[in-house]
């Protein structure tokens, strides 16, 4: 191989290793260009999931809200027990079953064995007496048949 050969196949490689990395490069700037029309955020590489998380944190802030002394998502009266009866009793039916019946703490504790023997209710440990206490003092026993004691009336002397 003479010497002027040997030269010319040096810049003919050179040539197409510079072709090579040119025709890269411009295949990269490419790619980047096509995707970037399609998703001109780039939201594939960002972390970003505050869109996700305002919805959790939404979520979290009503679920358990209280307004004008009503626990919302169930309805209940605001009181002591309130989350005991709200975790427990309003799993399986809605709170207004457990509302409209007014028993006293016996019946009560009556209906939770029965729930327990036939509707599969869990043991509620410590939490029977709390959840008791709850119902007995905020859905007190409506009394009936009699009605109730008028109060501060303003009683007029008859005229003749
Ligand atoms: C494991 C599910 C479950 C849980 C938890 C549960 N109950 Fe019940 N409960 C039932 C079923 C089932 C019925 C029957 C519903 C029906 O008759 O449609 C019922 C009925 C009732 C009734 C109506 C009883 C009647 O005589 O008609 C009341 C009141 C009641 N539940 C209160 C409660 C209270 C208070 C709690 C919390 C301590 C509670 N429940 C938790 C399943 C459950």
């Amino acid at each position: 191989m003479n010497q002027q050969h040997k030269e010319f196949r040096d810049s003919v490689k050179k040539i197409y290793q510079a072709l090579v990395l040119v025709f890269g490069a411009v295949s990269l700037v490419a790619c980047f260009l096509v995707y970037g029309m399609i998703d001109p955020g780039f939201s594939a590489f960002r972390q970003d999931n505050s869109v996700v998380d305002y919805a959790v944190v939404d979520e979290d802030e009503n679920w358990d809200k209280i307004e004008n002394g009503i626990h919302l998502r169930t309805g209940l009266k605001e009181g002591i027990g309130l989350m005991e009866t709200v975790n427990n009793c309003t799993n399986c039916h809605s709170a207004k079953l457990v509302t409209q019946n007014r028993m006293d703490a016996a019946r009560w504790a009556a209906t939770i064995d029965w729930m327990q023997e036939t509707q599969n209710l869990w043991d509620l440990g410590g939490n029977e007496e709390i959840i008791i206490n709850y119902l007995v003092t905020n859905y007190p026993v409506k009394k009936k048949g009699r009605r109730l004691s008028l109060e501060n009336i303003e009683w007029y002397d008859l005229e003749n």
